[in-house]
C-alpha cells in the first residue's frame, strides 16, 4: 500500500492548465444527408449544429484522452509524477474493465496517481471535476487530472436520424490543484434515477450482456426521448444554474462567462432566458462539435479561454446535464 503524505488542507482548489483533443475527421451536415432523411437545415436550425468530429476505426477514448491530458499537464507546468488522482469521465470507455483513467496513467507515466472512471454520462467532467475538488479538499491529493473524454460515433446508430445528427468525438481536460486566489467558488450536483429510460445504452452490461439477439434488437446503440430530455434539462440546468449563484451569494450579472452543457442550442437559449443569462455571456462550440457528452463543459471552457473570452478573474459558470439523469454546476473565478 502506498502511503501517501498529507499536506495541509487547502481552501481553495482551481484549475491551473486545461488540454483538448478532437479527431481530425469531419461529418458535416452535409455529409449526414446522404446517410439519413434529413437536411443541414433541419440540423441548424433544430439544434445548432453545423459539424462534429469522428474518430477513424480503432482510435479509443483513452487515445483521445490521453492527448488532451498531456498538453493540460503540459499548461500546469507539471509532470505526469506528480499526479496524485486521475478521473475520466466517459460513457464510451475503451472497454469495460480496467478503467479508461488506468489506460491514460499508463500512457502518461502518472506512476503516483489513484485512477478510476466515472459515470454521470453528459455531466461527467462537471460531476468528475467536483470529485476531485473534494480529494484535494482534504489535502491528501495534491494535483488532480480530470478529463473528460468520448468515442460515441462507435455508440450511435447511425440509422436513427433522430439521435445520429447530435453526437460527436472528443476530449477535454484540467488539471485542478490548490491556488491562492479565485478557483471553485460552488458546486452543485443532482441525480433522479426514476427518469433513467429516457436516455440509456442497454446493451452490453449485465441486463444484456452481447449476444445475437442483443445485437439483433440494436441494444448497443444509445436510445434516447428527446423531447422529455429536452424539457427536463431547461428545467435542471436553471435550477443548478442558480443554485451555485445563491451559493456564492452572486447574482448573474456577476457573471462573465456562462458554459452549458452544448448539447442543443435551443436547450441553451432556454437556460440563458430563465437563468437570467444574457446570451452575449454564452459561450457555445457546439456548432463545430455537436454534444460531446462527458467531454462537453471542458471541450468548451477550454476554447472559452484560449480564444480569451475568458479572462482573469472572470466568474465563470459551467452547467452540465445528462442521462442518469445528472446535472450539476460550478461557478469558478478565474
Ligand atoms: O446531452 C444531454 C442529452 N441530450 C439532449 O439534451 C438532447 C435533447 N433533445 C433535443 O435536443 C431535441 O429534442 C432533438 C434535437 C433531439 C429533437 O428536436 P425536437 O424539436 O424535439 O424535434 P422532435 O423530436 O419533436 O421531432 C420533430 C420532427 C419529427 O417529425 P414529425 O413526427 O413531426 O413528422 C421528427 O421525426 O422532426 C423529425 N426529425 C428530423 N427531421 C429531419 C427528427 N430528427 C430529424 C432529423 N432530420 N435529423
Amino acid at each position: 500500500m502506498t502511503t501517501r503524505p498529507a499536506h495541509p488542507a487547502p481552501s481553495r482548489i482551481g484549475i491551473i492548465g486545461l488540454g483538448m483533443c478532437v479527431p481530425a475527421k469531419v461529418l458535416t451536415n452535409h455529409d449526414l444527408e446522404q446517410m439519413v432523411d434529413t437536411s443541414d437545415d433541419w440540423i441548424r436550425s433544430r439544434t445548432g449544429i453545423v459539424e462534429r468530429r469522428i474518430a477513424e476505426p480503432g482510435t479509443t477514448t483513452s487515445d483521445l484522452a490521453y492527448e488532451s491530458g498531456k498538453e493540460a499537464l503540459q499548461q500546469a507546468g507539471l509532470t505526469a509524477k506528480e499526479i496524485d488522482l486521475i478521473i475520466v469521465a466517459t460513457t464510451t470507455p475503451d472497454m469495460l474493465f480496467p478503467s479508461t483513467a488506468c489506460l491514460v496513467q499508463q500512457r502518461l507515466g502518472a506512476k503516483s496517481a489513484v485512477c478510476f472512471d466515472l459515470s454521470a454520462a453528459c455531466s461527467g467532467s462537471v460531476f468528475a471535476m467536483i470529485t476531485a475538488q473534494q480529494y484535494l479538499l482534504t489535502g491528501r491529493y495534491r494535483h488532480a487530472l480530470v478529463i473528460g473524454a468520448e468515442v460515441l460515433s462507435g455508440f450511435i446508430d447511425w440509422t436513427d436520424r433522430s439521435t445520429c445528427v447530435l453526437f460527436g468525438d472528443g476530449a477535454g481536460a484540467c488539471v485542478l490543484a490548490p491556488v491562492k486566489r479565485g478557483g471553485i467558488l460552488a458546486t452543485d450536483m443532482g441525480s433522479d434515477g426514476t427518469a433513467a429510460e429516457l436516455l440509456q445504452m442497454p446493451g452490453g452490461g449485465s441486463k444484456y450482456p452481447p449476444s445475437h439477439s442483443s445485437v439483433d434488437q440494436r441494444l448497443h446503440f444509445l436510445r434516447m426521448s428527446g423531447g422529455e430530455i429536452f424539457k427536463l434539462a431547461v428545467r435542471r440546468m436553471v435550477d443548478s444554474a442558480k443554485r451555485v449563484l445563491h451559493d456564492a451569494r452572486m447574482q448573474p450579472a456577476h457573471v462573465e462567462c456562462f458554459i452549458p452543457h452544448q448539447a442543443n442550442i435551443r436547450i441553451i437559449e432556454s437556460v440563458a432566458k430563465w437563468a437570467g443569462l444574457p446570451m452575449e455571456k454564452v459561450y457555445m462550440n457546439l456548432q463545430r462539435y455537436g454534444n460531446t457528452s462527458a467531454a462537453s463543459n471542458l471541450m468548451a471552457l477550454y476554447e472559452a479561454v484560449k480564444e480569451g473570452v475568458v479572462k482573469r478573474d472572470d466568474h465563470v459558470v459551467l452547467v452540465a446535464f445528462g442521462a442518469g439523469l445528472t446535472w450539476g454546476s460550478l461557478l469558478i473565478q478565474w
